[in-house]
């Protein structure tokens, strides 16, 4: 259905409008705020038109300005990529928006200001590896985010398939078919191997997480939870900087220290982390999780110096939860460090585990189909499947957390669901 009476065409064309939420924690006294991206082909100005809902309509302007972003590719193809914050949003509230410009405006969207306090229970869409083509999980993942059933979205890595291709514009593409669900709710990512080209600028460039890493990594609170997301690909790709591996590392270490002091981790006590490639998979390929060695679990000592490893870091700062994707396949991991199993008791294994819990969770979808495993489980692998689809969370409270896995193949039935209970967290809970 289309409404007949049409407006003269915009001069811009709109490529994208994702939002995420800024660091708050950095800004103490600055209630609630959110960042809304767009791209445009022309330089015109950067504004927000926004109201409450059911107040009077978009009677509120806030305006931000906006970068060239000029493509590595032949063309060199310049965009502008505008950003604006929202601020002193009041928490739980609905907003109406659109942005643009006098030039053109987007279509209108809305989003729900996010709680401020650590006694709320947040709701996660968790996936990684969504491409331009054959983007399976998208149409219920519109559904579902339109229902408001999501407060956040996690990209965990490797987007478009890929971002830089034709001159940027599959990114342009897919840019405008994620708005269906960025523009509603905070859209959180972190880098994959397909964001690689020209040292990983269409993500850098395209989107806008907390801090000033250009979205390479970061961190944010979110009711009960601190949420790490780093970049895996800084472990592969030496070429781009091996400083860059080790500046990340002392950030996670101090980022990790200050979140698990007993004063944080009192009022967030889940430290979750989302990287792209994971530390462990049972897949049957040959990719670095399939290893004992695995670059991102133990490090790397062709190297020098040689670069430390994620795990005893994890470990260490009792990291909860760690979430992957890069393998096109869904897997849950019993509670695992060093190979080992530390299940929280046999007939509750998730119920003081004594270990961190890995999920897998990379089959939204993309042109390269899903992989495969190998035929017999490894002893730390509980269920895998390699349908199609992505996990859905909620924090509830200090002590649980419930994470199920949705598959689109199945008429997006729950083929996988897990409680993780805690009633202690940091290293203390591995006694
Ligand atoms: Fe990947």
């Amino acid at each position: 259905a289309s409404l007949t009476a049409r407006p003269p065409l915009p001069l811009i064309r709109f490529l994208l409008q994702t939002m995420h939420c800024v660091g708050r924690e950095s800004n103490p006294g600055v209630y609630g705020s959110m960042v809304i991206t767009w791209t445009t082909e022309d330089k015109v100005d950067s504004v927000v038109e926004y109201s409450q809902w059911g107040g009077k309509f978009l009677d509120q302007t806030a305006k931000g300005s906006s970068v060239v972003f000029e493509d590595g590719g032949s063309e060199k193809r310049k965009m502008y990529i505008h950003r604006v914050t929202l601020s002193d949003l009041k928490p739980g509230s609905t907003y109406v928006y659109h942005c643009g410009s006098d030039a053109g405006w987007s279509d209108l969207f809305y989003f729900t200001a996010l709680d401020e306090s650590v006694h709320w229970s947040p709701k996660f869409a968790v996936y990684g590896d969504m491409g331009n083509e054959n983007p399976q999980s998208l149409a219920q993942l519109q559904k579902d985010t339109q229902a408001r059933m999501y407060d956040v979205i996690l990209h965990v890595g490797d987007f478009a398939y890929d971002m830089d291709e034709d001159n940027a514009r599959i990114g342009d593409e897919f840019m405008r078919q994620v708005e269906s669900i960025a523009a509603y709710v905070p859209y959180m990512t972190c880098p994959g191997n397909h964001e690689q080209a020209y040292n990983f600028s269409n993500y850098r460039n395209r989107f806008s997480m907390p801090g000033d890493t250009e979205s390479l990594w970061y961190s944010w609170n979110i009711g009960p939870v601190h949420i790490v997301s780093f970049s895996t690909e800084l472990f592969f790709y030496l070429n781009y900087g091996l400083d860059l591996v080790f500046k990340q590392y002392e950030w996670l270490k101090k980022d990790l220290e200050e979140a698990a002091k007993p004063e944080n981790r009192a009022l967030r006590p889940w430290i979750i982390t989302m990287g792209h490639r994971p530390m462990y998979c049972s897949n049957a390929d040959r990719d670095d999780c399939t290893k004992f060695e695995s670059y991102v679990r133990t490090g790397r000592n062709d190297t020098t110096p040689p670069v430390p490893g994620l795990e005893d870091l994890f470990y260490k700062f009792g990291v909860d939860l760690e979430l992957w994707a890069h393998e096109h396949s869904y897997e849950r991991l019993w509670p695992v460090y060093g190979y080992k199993v530390y299940n929280g008791s046999v007939e509750h294994p998730y119920v003081n585990p004594k270990a961190p819990v890995h999920i897998i969770t990379g089959s939204a979808g993309c042109r390269e189909r899903t992989d495969p495993f190998i035929p017999t489980p490894r002893d730390w692998s509980a269920f895998r499947s390699s349908d199609y689809g992505y996990a859905r969370m909620q924090v509830f409270n200090s002590s649980h957390l419930y994470l199920e896995q949705v598959s689109d193949d199945q008429d997006s039935k729950v083929i996988d669901s897990m409680w993780l209970v805690k009633e202690k967290h940091g290293p203390q809970a591995w006694l």
